[in-house]
């Protein structure tokens, strides 16, 4: 018998079957030739959530979720954000490789000249309602955009699909920080090439009247380090969304919209917005054990703790804690930082979160930065759709050129009624 297989014996029938293995799974349409007799339709997985099933092959980003290790193309995550830039990363994660200097100029160049909007754009930005969610302008904007390059949706022709990585990469600071405009009622800021990626992006949300804008190197250099850890994570909720939607043959920014709204949810990139209002909602230390006591009832969840994959601290979580204690020496200290290390202290001592290995997640300390760097909570999912729209192309384009890959659809375990006729409403019961 070949080693790499697995043999199942069906207690149904008592027929047993080799399966093949490959790197460590198996192929869900092995099961299908399980059947009790020949008109059945054959075994299938039910995985609720994916929560054991890969959907794909992919060279992009590796997890260890029991060891906490995050990898993109294979260079460890605290490296690339202790000696990498944005863009730098950015181009790891797209072409494989880091960048020699000319690579890396020529990525740049080709995005900081995809930065401006269409002065249409904001014509319908002006159209949301003075107090409208940055997050909802982001996703109809990005969406909105597949209409002014209308060639977007020749997916397959490698110059057009090239062409609008860099629009997308390039504007969606433009879009985010326009939909912050709009949200504190200032006249849109228009970029400014000269500046790095980040600190462009502090430019368009916080220049004012001086002729022009200087960065604060600190915060900028926070933000850099920010988008480099939110790049990618492999298979979350929005990238399979991203490559659902994609995989009907959508262009990439009504695919990219999908991600986004995916991500919107406050079990996803949401979460980092409902954390500060968890922690405002707390208000003081002495209030946490109360709140836990809730949280264990059954009551709503600790905000910014859990993860599908890590089992074990999130790696990012702990550079964040870092950075923002350099955050904090140029913007003085977030008092909500105080509740949430106790909080974290408390939760970590405590049985049910250790039990469950619940740890803090990306998004249990980022808020905190990015209150103190001047954003409002609506704006923070929007700060982390910002880098991850690179994580979304690379494995939208992964998902196009991958062989293995159809339109996505899952089957269901139907439980519905039978056949049954249908019944006129004067005979219906009441
Ligand atoms: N607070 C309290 N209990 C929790 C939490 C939490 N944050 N997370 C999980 N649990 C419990 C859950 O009630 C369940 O308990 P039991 O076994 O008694 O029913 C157990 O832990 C397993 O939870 P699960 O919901 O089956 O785990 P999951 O892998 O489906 O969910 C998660 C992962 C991230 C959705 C979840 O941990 C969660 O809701 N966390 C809070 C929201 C959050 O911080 N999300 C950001 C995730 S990281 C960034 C990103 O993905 O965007």
């Amino acid at each position: 018998m070949p080693a790499d297989t697995l043999t199942i014996i069906d207690n149904r029938t008592g027929k047993q079957y080799e399966i093949p293995v490959e790197n460590d799974t198996i192929r869900a349409m092995d099961l299908r030739q399980i059947k009790v007799n020949s008109g059945d339709f054959g075994l299938m997985p039910y995985d609720p959530g994916f929560t054991n099933t890969a959907a794909c092959k992919s060279r992009i980003t590796y997890i260890d979720g029991d060891a906490g290790i995050l990898r993109y193309r294979g260079y460890p995550i605290d490296q690339l954000a202790e000696k990498s830039t944005f863009l730098e990363v950015a181009y790891l994660i797209y072409c494989g490789e880091l960048p020699t200097r000319d690579q890396l100029s020529h990525w740049i160049q080709q995005i900081t000249t995809h930065t401006l909007l269409h002065e249409n754009t904001k014509k319908f930005m002006d159209g949301f309602h003075h107090d409208a969610h940055p997050m909802g302008m982001f996703i109809s904007t990005i969406a909105g955009l597949s209409t002014f390059y209308p060639e977007a949706k020749n997916i397959f022709e490698t110059d057009v699909r090239r062409k609008q990585i860099y629009r997308l990469v390039a504007k969606v600071p433009t879009v985010a920080a326009f939909a912050f405009r709009h949200l504190v009622g200032m006249p849109y800021s228009y970029p400014d090439n000269d500046l790095t990626y980040a600190g462009n992006f502090l430019n368009m949300l916080f220049k004012k009247t001086e002729v022009k804008y200087q960065p604060n190197p600190v915060l900028e250099r926070a933000l850099e380090v920010l988008f480099i850890l939110h790049a990618d994570h492999e298979q979350n909720c929005s990238t399979s969304s991203m490559r659902l939607v994609g995989s009907a043959q959508t262009d990439p920014y009504s695919s990219l919209a999908a991600a986004a709204a995916a991500l919107y949810g406050p079990l996803h990139g949401g979460a980092n917005e409902a954390v500060l209002l968890m922690l405002q909602e707390i208000g003081s230390k002495d209030r946490i054990p109360d709140f836990i006591k809730r949280v264990k009832g059954g009551e709503g969840r600790l905000m910014g703790f859990g993860h599908r994959v890590y089992k074990n601290y999130d790696p990012r979580a702990r550079i964040i804690k870092e950075t923002a204690d350099q955050v904090f020496e140029v913007t003085g200290r977030n008092p909500l930082l105080d509740i949430a290390i106790e909080l974290e202290r408390i939760a970590l001592e405590d049985e049910y979160f250790v039990k469950r290995r619940l740890y803090p997640n990306v998004d249990f300390y980022s808020g905190i930065i990015y209150q103190a760097m001047g954003f409002p909570t609506e704006m923070f999912p929007v700060l982390f759709a910002i880098p991850r729209t690179i994580g979304w192309l690379t494995q939208w384009e992964e998902m196009l050129l991958d062989d293995d890959q159809k339109i996505g659809r899952p089957r269901q375990v139907y439980l519905g009624s039978d056949e049954r006729d249908y019944v006129a409403m004067h005979l219906r019961a009441h």
